[in-house]
């Protein structure tokens, strides 16, 4: 009888333990913890992919199962000079996200920034043909693609074209070719990998306006026989806006047009509004100190209220999990995000799960606690 009641207690024990560690948080990472609900990603930079800056490659190896280069798949980087290609950075990008067994995207293959020059004009310095620019989009895609074929999983092919009235950006591509810039990237995407997914990438989607062109020109693709496989949302977010109910609709209103959402390039800066926030990264704005206050440290009541709009946030993807593929945060630490220099140069910004120690901040716990909760 006394050895059946040790064998009961000692199961009970055994139970308790066992349940406590499936749950405890200390035990998960972001990947593990969100495993079942989206591929959680970061951006990486040339430090971090040449494995210089190993406490963030460690980080990035324990917590994060996608990747996307924040630089070096740029047109500047690949092709400079026309024909003259440069892989050595993106090889070691792709071979990175192989040994570990990332889901690795490709970013970005047709933008009016970070673009050469030469891309659009001729040798006196005019805008070249609609025919000459449509061949060199397509012998940009096709290189770069075939040469990651079956490797890259999921491209942004066009990014930021659309602005937040609705009406097209009057960039290089738009002014050459008009709207049909955009369906004939994702024509020559898909004929160079038939197997990669295929995104249309940009920031403050959730406007109304802008979200409607987005909508549109998804069903234009669609109805062109075109492969879109999701959108994505930039999310270089803010203290002010937009609404978590803003963000809802238009994560819904995406899927219902019959894509996934990919949340990309998550940073939430705690910094006051320097004025209107965009991602076009020649929108930027004078230094003033009063917009620079937190250089020694964050106040902890801010601290609270940043880590409380992330968790808002996360909320919401995880709501949402059935329609959002990929949740990828822009940069590791703090030290090294570009919002230090964007769109003020110069501020201490604290936008990122890492601190300037490489140190997790409490919000990463917190983040896979509310994945764990809502199991
Ligand atoms: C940024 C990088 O983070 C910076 O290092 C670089 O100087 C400029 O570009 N939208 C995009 C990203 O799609 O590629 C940009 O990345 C940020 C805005």
């Amino acid at each position: 009888m006394k050895k059946n009641i040790i064998h009961i207690l000692l199961a009970a024990g055994l139970a308790a333990v066992s349940a406590c560690t499936a749950l405890h948080p200390d035990s998960k990472t972001l990947k593990t913890a969100l495993k079942n609900d989206f591929y959680m990603g970061t951006a990486m930079n040339l430090p971090q992919i040449y494995g210089k800056d190993k406490k963030s490659v460690d980080i990035i190896k324990k917590q994060f199962n996608s990747i996307v280069a924040e630089n070096c798949m740029k047109s500047m980087y690949l092709q400079p000079r026309e024909g003259a290609f440069h892989f050595e950075d993106a090889d070691r990008f792709v071979d990175f996200g192989e040994q570990n067994n990332m889901f690795i995207i490709g970013h970005t293959l047709i933008w009016h920034s970070q673009a050469p020059r030469w891309f659009f004009t001729d040798n006196v310095g005019k805008d070249v043909s609609p025919e000459v620019l449509k061949q060199r989009m397509k012998n940009h895609i096709t290189t770069v693609m075939s040469r990651y074929k079956g490797r890259i999983k999921g491209w942004d092919v066009v990014n930021e074209a659309i602005l937040e009235d609705g009406t097209y950006r009057k960039s290089k591509f738009y002014e050459i070719l008009g709207e049909e810039f955009i369906p004939l990237a994702f024509q020559y995407a898909h004929e160079a990998d038939p197997s990669a997914e295929l995104y249309y990438n940009d920031y403050n989607e959730w406007y109304p306006a802008k979200k409607e062109t987005v909508i549109q020109l998804i069903k234009k693709l669609k109805s062109k026989g075109l492969r879109i496989d999701a959108v994505g949302m930039q999310a270089h977010l803010g203290m002010d806006g937009p609404l978590i109910k803003e963000y809802e609709t238009a994560i819904v209103d995406y899927a219902a047009a019959g894509v996934k959402v990919n949340i990309t390039e998550l940073d939430i800066s705690p910094l006051p509004n320097p004025g209107k926030m965009t991602a076009n990264i020649s929108d930027t704005i004078a230094y003033r100190e009063e917009i620079n206050p937190y250089t020694h440290g964050l106040p902890k009541n801010i601290e609270t209220e940043w880590e409380n709009r992330y968790l808002d946030f996360f909320r919401l993807f995880l709501k949402h999990h059935d329609k959002i593929e990929r949740v990828t945060v822009w940069g590791v630490a703090d030290t090294d995000s570009w919002k230090n220099n964007f769109p003020v140069h110069g501020r201490t910004d604290y936008p990122l799960l890492f601190d300037r120690n490489y140190q997790e901040k409490p919000l990463v716990k917190k983040i896979i606690r509310l994945a764990e909760e809502q199991k």
